[in-house]
């Protein structure tokens, strides 16, 4: 797989994952929020979305890694162009 191709696939991921966390996020915040236990099904219980919510937080942290990893050499370089050419582009 071409590097760039390999990026790509790895940010979309990254960018499912992040739209699933919002997602349950808000999901537990407003329809499901502490108390809420008793039987209460958005199409699953309370108990299984802050499961997800957790695991999907770790995941986006594995990914997320790699993305830095990945683009390590790059965010080098700009970070030294940044504080030494007084960022003029
Ligand atoms: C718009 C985005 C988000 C919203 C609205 C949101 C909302 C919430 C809410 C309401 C809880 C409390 C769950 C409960 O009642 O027990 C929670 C817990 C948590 N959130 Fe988020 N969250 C968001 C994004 C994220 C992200 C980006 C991460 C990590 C990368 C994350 C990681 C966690 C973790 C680890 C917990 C603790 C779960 C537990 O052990 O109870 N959340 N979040």
């Amino acid at each position: 797989m071409r590097k760039a191709t390999m990026h790509y696939v790895l940010d979309i991921i990254e960018g499912l994952i992040l739209l699933m966390l919002v997602v349950s996020g808000f999901i537990l915040w407003f329809a499901l929020p502490e108390g809420s236990e008793s039987g209460k099904i958005i199409l699953f219980d309370r108990h299984t979305w802050v499961e997800a919510h957790r695991w999907l937080a770790v995941a986006l942290l594995v990914f997320f890694s790699t993305h830095v990893l990945t683009h390590w050499t790059w965010l080098i370089y700009m970070t030294k162009r940044f504080f030494t050419r007084s960022n003029k582009g």
